[in-house]
């Protein structure tokens, strides 16, 4: 059973190769980030233009990739949601077209599933009941995947995403887009408890996060260290405020596994390619007892396999769209795909 996942719902033209459910034969990013970097953030329209110019030479490099043809597969994936509308349809205009041309049943994914998804093609079937962390630029959860097959949302952000909190500090940085692996990178070389920032929320009950309070805070001690004329040691800055949005993140999930008594924690999303988050998710879940899954960081970010596995997934269950898939740009993780 061979899949091909198209994702287009941000700023990367992806496709991806999935065989039998859980084999990776290809998985080909066209990056975007070259024509946004001087916007400081993806431009929408922007994105959905390139979509148009970059989707067809993806689609054909992860085939040759794959050593496969059109008529070897079984099926066309495509993320319809969640992500920015226009780019979101230009990806399922295109798997349609491709469907109708083929004969290939079309079947629509849900980007922050594929995210969680993804995890199969390195680590096998995923074996609930497992925890996941799910933290991209526009979402945050932690999500109990049970063993009847359910899925919890066991808290979530009450503001920003943990992405759009790294590119917003990267920005006032002036470390550029995307911030997160230029915080990430930068960080290495600072002192995570130079600055003591606030971790909003960590001690209250429940499983929600906050970063609004976190990133006012980083805001005003740069602003109060420019008035006193002190020199701003920005891989200091970076470090501190990582470790600050870490130790909420690792705190938040290991407590809610703890909870519910589950022993098994998935990292999903862009965010979870953060070296220190990794790093520091790992020490607190050995220590607890719990088992890991973390995709390789090239798998966290946006990606074409996890649409594909994604999609095996839902064809191997039986479940196919027809060619009225519609986009939906606020698809959540929890509820009807
Ligand atoms: O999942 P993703 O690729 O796209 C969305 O679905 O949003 O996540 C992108 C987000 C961006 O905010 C980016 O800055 C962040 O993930 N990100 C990182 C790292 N790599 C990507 N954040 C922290 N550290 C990283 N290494
Ligand atoms: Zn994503």
């Amino acid at each position: 059973m061979l899949v091909l996942g198209i994702e287009t719902s941000c700023d990367e033209t992806a496709v991806g190769i999935v065989e039998d459910r859980f084999t990776m034969r290809a998985n080909v990013i066209a990056s975007q980030i070259d024509l946004h970097a001087r916007f400081g953030g993806v431009v929408p329209e922007v994105a959905a233009r390139a979509h148009l110019d970059l989707l067809k030479p993806t689609i054909d490099e992860a085939l040759r990739d794959a050593g496969a043809a059109l008529d070897d597969l079984d099926a066309i994936a495509v993320t319809h949601g969640p992500g920015l509308i226009g780019a979101l349809l230009v990806g399922v205009a295109g798997a349609k077209g491709l469907s109708l041309a083929t004969g290939l049943p079309l079947i629509g994914v849900n980007h922050l599933k594929a995210h969680v998804e993804v995890a199969q093609l390195e680590h096998g079937e995923l074996d609930p009941p497992v925890l996941a962390l799910v933290v991209s630029g526009g979402h945050t959860s932690i999500v109990a995947l049970d063993a009847d097959g359910g899925m919890r949302e066991l808290g979530a952000t009450i503001d920003d995403a943990a992405g759009e909190a790294f590119d917003k500090i990267a920005r006032f940085l002036d470390l550029g887009f995307p911030g997160g692996p230029a915080i990430d990178r930068l960080a290495k070389t600072g002192n995570p408890t130079a600055y003591a920032f606030p971790r909003p929320m960590l001690h209250a009950p429940g499983n929600d996060v906050s970063f609004s309070g976190l990133k006012t805070a980083v805001i005003r001690e740069l602003r109060r260290q420019e008035d006193a004329g002190e020199e701003i040691v920005v891989a200091d800055v970076a470090a501190s405020f990582q470790q600050a949005i870490v130790d909420l993140q690792v705190t938040k999930t290991v407590r809610a596994a703890a909870d519910e008594g589950i022993g098994t924690v998935v990292m999903a999303g862009g965010v979870a390619a953060n070296s220190q988050l990794r790093a520091d998710m790992l020490r607190v879940c050995t220590k607890e007892g719990m088992r890991l899954i973390a995709p390789s960081p090239r798998l966290c970010t946006d990606n074409g396999a996890m649409v594909a596995a994604s999609g095996s997934n839902l064809l191997a269950r039986g479940i196919t769209h027809t060619s009225a898939l519609a986009v939906d740009s606020g698809l959540q993780l929890v509820g009807p795909t």
